[in-house]
């Protein structure tokens, strides 16, 4: 039924081998199960998350032909599917949760083969005792986390999409978060991991200790690598204690020069215990209270709120209150609320994390994901809107402040090619110009691709294409993303 559906003129990379035939090959080695090709049942992994990236058909006849996937069990069964992919010539890109917002997840064209990650879902173990836990990379965030919730640990990860992505697409991605000020990176936290390479050789770079200076670092290549040099199997990641309480603050301000005194002041008087510090400007959070009609405990007069989340293990409460106490006195903030149980606290929380789906809902949604130091930080939403408020339905920031990342995103009344390269322009100039990151957590993925050699010099960009063309020469993985090279 499945063969049915593909048209055997349409070929793959390989000018040697059917579309059917690779087909065969595939169900030979994974089984028929782990392979599909029913377009009905293809189609949600054919698209990214925001319904902006789409694979275009490879197939000369069959113009709505899609990226067959496959869903290897284990590392085995993926060493043995890209020796495969590496005999034919089949060029591959990898799949996680598919929750990345810079069209990285989703093939260029029909001829590449999606690698889903999905059924490789297993937590390996939990040493508790030097709090690191293997997974495997399919594994959801949300639920590794709370699985090891019960013995006390927790990821050094949170995102709001943890419901949907993977580890493996977390640590391709380098993901950020809303904790990374707090437990670092995953370039911190990642001890060690298995990758398949191109060519199906098995690399184990899995040290599960902190300490080891033995050589160059070679899963650093992989971290951040967004599946161009090779295909994340296992991950070990240290995981920090999980506090047991915690209080959420939500406060409003009228400058953006009190939103950095309020956060030297948290930094100085909570210390270890501040937990997040996430800024939504008024713009921000109109868009999100409109579209899920979220009641907010205040007034909304002032420009900017800010999420503080303090947690502990109840030592932390008498420093939440003396920091709120001196916010206010101290007038950094006209206003501000607590969340008195937990069900509050995950209220303001929802308010945050649900603003990326507010804006995808309401018009033709222009992400971006800007590192800046804090002097410049809201300067670029000031800029943008300068030039053009009048001209877009939105214009928005809300991110990590403690970061320096602002996520800027503007809502356009309809997707307008023109504004959004003029747009994208104007912002990547700013941050450049102001010693930023046109990336701060997202990726390159297939959108900034073109800004590349903006960014890093030639010798760099030299150096990282020797790289990929060591580990990848054929250019099997994941093509036109963060280096196009072809
Ligand atoms: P995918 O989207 O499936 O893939 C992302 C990239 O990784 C692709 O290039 C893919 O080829 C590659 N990849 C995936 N799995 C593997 C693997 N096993 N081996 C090799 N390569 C692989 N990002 C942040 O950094 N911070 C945030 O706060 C944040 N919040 C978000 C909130 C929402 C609502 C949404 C929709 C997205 C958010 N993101 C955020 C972006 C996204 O969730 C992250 O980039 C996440 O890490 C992607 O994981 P994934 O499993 O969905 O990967
Ligand atoms: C966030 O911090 O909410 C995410 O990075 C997603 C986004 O930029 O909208
Ligand atoms: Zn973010």
């Amino acid at each position: 039924m499945l063969k049915q559906c593909l048209s055997s003129a349409t070929r793959l990379a390989s000018r040697h081998i059917s579309r059917e035939q690779i087909l065969n090959k595939l169900e030979h080695v994974l089984g028929s199960r782990n392979v599909i090709s029913d377009p009905v049942d293809t189609a949600p992994f054919n698209v990214d998350w925001k319904g902006m990236h789409r694979t275009r058909s490879a197939g000369e006849e069959n113009r709505n032909e899609q990226s067959i996937v496959v869903t290897p069990r284990g590392t085995e069964e993926t060493v043995a599917l890209m020796r495969l992919c590496h005999q034919y010539r089949i060029p591959v890109c990898s799949q996680g949760g598919n929750t990345g917002l810079v069209g990285g997840s989703v093939p260029m064209t029909s001829n590449e083969l999606i690698v889903s990650f999905s059924k490789m879902n297993q937590i390996v173990w939990v040493d508790e005792e030097s709090s690191v836990v293997s997974v495997q990379s399919g594994c959801i965030l949300q639920h590794l986390d709370n699985t090891i919730n019960s013995v006390g640990l927790c990821v050094p990860l949170d995102l709001a999409a943890k419901g949907l992505c993977q580890i493996g697409g977390n640590v391709a991605t380098n993901a950020g978060g809303v904790r990374l000020f707090k437990y670092g990176s995953l370039r911190e936290n990642v001890l060690g991991m298995e990758v398949v390479t191109a060519d199906g050789s098995l690399l184990d770079l899995g040290k599960s200790v902190r300490k080891d200076n033995t050589g160059l670092s070679l899963k650093q290549l992989f971290i951040g690598s967004e599946g161009t040099l090779g295909l994340i199997m296992n991950v070990n990641i240290l995981c920090p204690v999980k506090p047991t309480s915690r209080s959420v603050l939500l406060l409003e301000l009228s400058s953006f020069a009190n939103v950095v005194k309020a956060l030297r002041l948290s930094r100085t008087s909570l210390g270890g215990h501040l937990s997040a510090f996430e800024l939504i400007d008024k713009d921000a959070l109109t868009v999100v209270v409109e579209h899920f009609g979220y009641k907010v405990p205040l007034d909304m007069k002032e420009q900017f709120y800010v999420l503080v989340e303090v947690s502990g293990n109840g030592d932390e409460i008498g420093a939440t209150d003396r920091f709120m106490g001196d916010v206010l006195r101290g007038r950094l903030a006209v206003n501000g609320v607590a969340g008195s149980d937990e069900s509050q606290c995950e209220h303001i929380w929802a308010i945050r994390e649900n603003i990326t789906q507010s804006l995808a809902s309401t018009g033709a949604n222009y992400k971006f994901d800007i590192s800046l130091p804090l002097p410049k930080y809201y300067k670029l939403a000031e800029h943008i809107r300068s030039k053009w408020k009048d001209r877009v339905k939105h214009i928005v920031a809300y991110g990590h402040v403690a970061d320096g990342n602002i996520h800027l995103n503007i809502v356009d009344h309809q997707m307008n090619p023109v504004n959004q390269r003029e747009i994208s322009s104007d912002i990547y100039k700013f941050a450049i110009q102001n010693n930023g990151s046109i990336s701060a957590e997202h990726g390159i993925g297939r959108e900034k691709v073109d800004y590349m050699s903006q960014i890093h010099s030639p010798p760099v960009l030299e150096l990282m294409k020797s790289v990929k063309q060591t580990l990848d020469p054929l250019m099997l993985l994941n093509r036109g993303k963060v280096l196009n090279l072809l």
